[in-house]
């Protein structure tokens, strides 16, 4: 079992992003690692105002499609500062494993979630663990930063155990086109200035938003997933579309299930 607290400082320091570096950014992980390290201490901040402070609610939406119990050891996959851990902790009693890319974000999360919580610095594209470790994950506004999406799914097969268990949340476009129109205004105008004001950090919160508007759409998020092999146990749009819930399952093990 990995120790406590962030395992190697890779990622760690380094600044943060230069100005104007958001296009450039792309999604290098050691990029993305420096970044959350630079935003971390305005992180939760940031989150609640992309949220509008309703992802309290989804998250405990998100949790309750776990089922969790107490003897439960969950997988939170680019758990940032643990807001998905405190919650499912605080919900169960279960212990939480958090793997991320970020030094920093970990760092609050372990200050935050106190001794049921787990933390390990690492790349979800190649997570440090063995196949069929987990029989329940989650990951909660971190998919959208993965480089390579379906590399990412075929990862999170490995690590599950055959029926096991993987709940997705993450920011969408409202479908609504006033709703869309008026979200895009916010995504595109009041959250890189007020975040920069708010952080010092123009860049990344213009990344932050530059990747909600690429984020493929729902419709094709469900392609992805079956394509990687996972079957889609619930899909639900939270607050006009602003964020969409994925409940899935790993296949059963056998010749067909592949686990
Ligand atoms: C928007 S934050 C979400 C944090 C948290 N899950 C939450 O609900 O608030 C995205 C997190 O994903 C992490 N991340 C991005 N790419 C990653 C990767 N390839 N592997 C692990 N963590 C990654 C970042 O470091 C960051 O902490």
């Amino acid at each position: 079992m990995p120790d406590r607290g962030p395992l190697t400082p890779a990622g760690a320091g380094g600044g943060g992003v230069p100005k104007g570096a958001a296009a450039e950014l792309e999604k290098a992980p050691r990029a993305i690692g420096r970044m959350f390290d630079a935003i971390a201490p305005s992180y939760d901040l940031l989150n609640h105002m992309l949220s509008m402070a309703i992802d309290v609610r989804w998250r405990k939406r998100a949790l309750r499609s776990l089922s969790l119990r107490k003897e439960d050891m969950v997988l939170d996959i680019a758990s940032g500062t643990g807001d998905m851990a405190l919650l499912a902790h605080a919900a169960s009693g279960c212990a939480v494993l958090g793997l991320d890319l970020s030094g920093n974000m970990l760092r609050e999360a372990v200050r935050k979630c106190g001794p049921a919580y787990m933390a390990v610095q690492g790349d979800a594209l190649r997570m440090p663990f063995p196949d069929a470790a987990f029989g329940k994950a989650m990951t909660a506004f971190g998919i959208r930063n993965m480089a390579d999406i379906p590399a990412f799914l075929r990862e999170v097969r490995r690590v599950l155990r055959p029926h096991g268990t993987l709940v997705v949340l993450e920011f969408s476009l409202p479908p609504y086109p006033l709703v869309r129109q008026a979200y895009l205004l916010y995504l595109t105008r009041v959250l890189p200035f007020v975040g920069g004001l708010r952080s010092g950090n123009r860049a990344a919160y213009q990344y932050l938003s530059d990747s909600i508007q690429r984020f493929p759409s729902p419709r094709s998020m469900l392609a992805l997933f079956t394509e990687a092999g996972l079957e889609v146990a619930e899909m639900a749009s939270l607050t006009l579309g602003i964020a969409h819930l994925y409940v899935l399952r790993s296949p059963g093990a056998g010749p067909d299930g592949g686990a």
